[in-house]
């Protein structure tokens, strides 16, 4: 059954809600809000009945895959479960319904709360100052990238270029281009971590920054870490930590002790908040002594009586990223999931998450999938692992494309396909902590029947998926020329 759009489902004079007659009188009218803000007409919204309504969002959810519905080990994109206990802090009015230009003397609690996450991740990342300003990941990197060119620039220094390793996320080389640097590739040595001799190369005197994550978008950790460290410093360029994969390792080591100078957590994959499609999530940094001057705006303070006020007295500054402070719900949840674990429970969440994948790769080996699907590099892993589709594609005709979109039809959102880029027919696995050996079981038993049916029929897998509400789709192209606006329906 197709289904309509809600705009295509009204009707002229249906209704949800009637608002109470105004009974301001109009010259008042005038004087709260000037003439130039009033409408003149209604806007143009579906007119629908409440019923219709319920009925149709719940439907289009139900065409949809989510982590409430089954597993989802989307590789560097961390689909943990969500605890509900955050949804229910998050949702508290004092929260939910603070208005953002609320003076500082009435937004005491929220001042305060950012001040203790600010103090959590400072921690957490090993560096002393925090801003939570950037919405996303993307975006903490773009704030990294600009904070570096504003201390660089600080020395009288201009540098043009930022390395970023064959590894890299997209995002990473996508930024350095968005502020103006230019992209330089570090090669992968044969353990899938930085050639070292590569970058001892390539990091000169123009270069500004090296962007890494450490454990990489293999899944390995990268034990060179501190010698890759000192070539950059002793380039005077910046250390930028992509806290993608800050999972694995959270509570077992720290970004700034291993020598890097600014960092992004994506609170949306480590911490708790769902995430995906673009939703809401938040990608504060945490920078060293010499890179805080140069900080965003406002910045949380608390003065000696405990009162918190927003400072926007920061020369230095590189000014504001964005409109108000920040996604604050995301803020409360991940408030909310470091108070509920403590120090102790995130340790043992990164270790879950390691021990998850592990197990995992183990059972996979065990069934002989990897014959199949090798592992792309090293032996273990990190909270991620990355296969490599190639002799399946050869042997049994069926490429990871085809594999991802049966997955499908057994109720399992597919892995990460085709990244990292260095890999041919990659498949990136992230199972999380919060899965169960049983699901982990069963998605090795899916696994294993997909390659078992393919080579009997390798049709079934090439036009999968065959259970869903709608077959293959041009992604691409859905990426590429986005309808995102719905045309008025006459
Ligand atoms: C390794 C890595 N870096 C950066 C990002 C970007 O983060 P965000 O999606 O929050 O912008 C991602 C997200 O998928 C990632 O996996």
């Amino acid at each position: 059954m197709s289904v309509q759009t809600i705009f295509e489902m009204g009707r002229a004079g249906r209704r949800a809600f009637f608002c109470p007659t105004l009974d301001v009188p109009a010259r008042d009218r005038d004087e709260l809000l000037p003439e130039r803000f009033q409408r003149k007409s209604p806007p143009a919204l579906p007119e629908v009945s409440e019923p219709e309504i319920v009925r149709h969002y719940v439907r289009v959810s139900k065409r949809n895959f989510d982590l409430d519905s089954g597993f989802y080990p989307l590789g560097s994109c961390t689909m943990k479960h969500n605890p509900r206990l955050h949804e229910r802090v998050a949702a508290l009015s004092g929260y939910a319904r603070l208005h953002p230009l609320q003076q500082s003397s009435g937004s005491q609690g929220a001042l305060e709360l950012m001040w203790r996450l600010e103090g959590a991740l400072s921690e957490i990342a090993g560096l002393p100052s925090v801003s939570l300003q950037p919405s996303a990941g993307s975006h903490g990197e773009l704030a990294g990238v600009l904070l570096t060119r504003a201390y660089h620039k600080d020395r009288g220094e201009r540098r043009h270029k930022v390395l970023t390793p064959d590894t890299a996320h997209g995002t990473n080389p996508a930024t350095v281009t968005m502020a103006g640097y230019e992209v330089v590739k570090v090669g992968t040595n044969a353990d899938g971590g930085v050639d070292v001799d590569d970058l001892r190369e390539k990091a000169d005197e123009d270069v500004a920054c090296l962007m890494l994550t450490n454990p990489n978008t293999l899944g390995l950790f990268d034990a060179n870490i501190e010698e890759i460290a000192s070539i950059v410093h002793r380039a005077g360029a910046i250390l930028y930590y992509d806290g993608a994969n800050l999972n694995a390792v959270m509570g077992h080591t720290r970004p700034g002790d291993m020598g890097f100078d600014i960092v992004h957590f994506n609170l949306h994959k480590t911490f708790t908040q769902p995430h995906g499609g673009g939703g809401p999530g938040a990608g504060p940094i945490a920078v060293s002594e010499r890179i805080a001057p140069y900080l965003m705006v406002p910045r949380v303070e608390r003065d000696e009586d405990g009162r918190f006020a927003l400072d926007h007295d920061q020369p230095k500054s590189i000014g504001r990223l964005r409109g108000f402070h920040g996604n604050f719900g995301t803020f409360v949840r991940t408030y909310a999931y470091i108070c509920s674990l403590g120090g102790e429970g995130l340790r043992e969440a990164s270790e879950v998450a390691v021990l998850n994948a592990n197990y995992l790769l183990a059972r996979l080996r065990e069934e002989g999938v990897l014959e199949r699907l090798p592992l792309a590099y090293g032996e273990l892993c990190g909270h991620e692992f990355v296969l490599s589709g190639a002799p399946m594609k050869r042997e049994l005709g069926i490429r990871m494309l085809d594999l991802a979109k049966r997955l499908l039809d057994h109720g399992i959102h597919p892995p990460t396909v085709y990244f990292p880029l260095l890999v041919e027919e990659a498949l990136l696995i992230e199972p999380t902590e919060t899965e169960t050996k049983e699901t982990l079981d069963e998605f090795v038993a899916v696994i294993v029947s997909i390659l078992r049916e393919a080579e009997g029929n390798p049709e079934v897998a090439r036009a999968a998926p065959h259970t869903t509400p709608v077959r293959r789709l041009d992604e691409a192209g859905a990426a590429r020329n986005p309808v995102i606006r719905q045309e008025e329906i006459k």
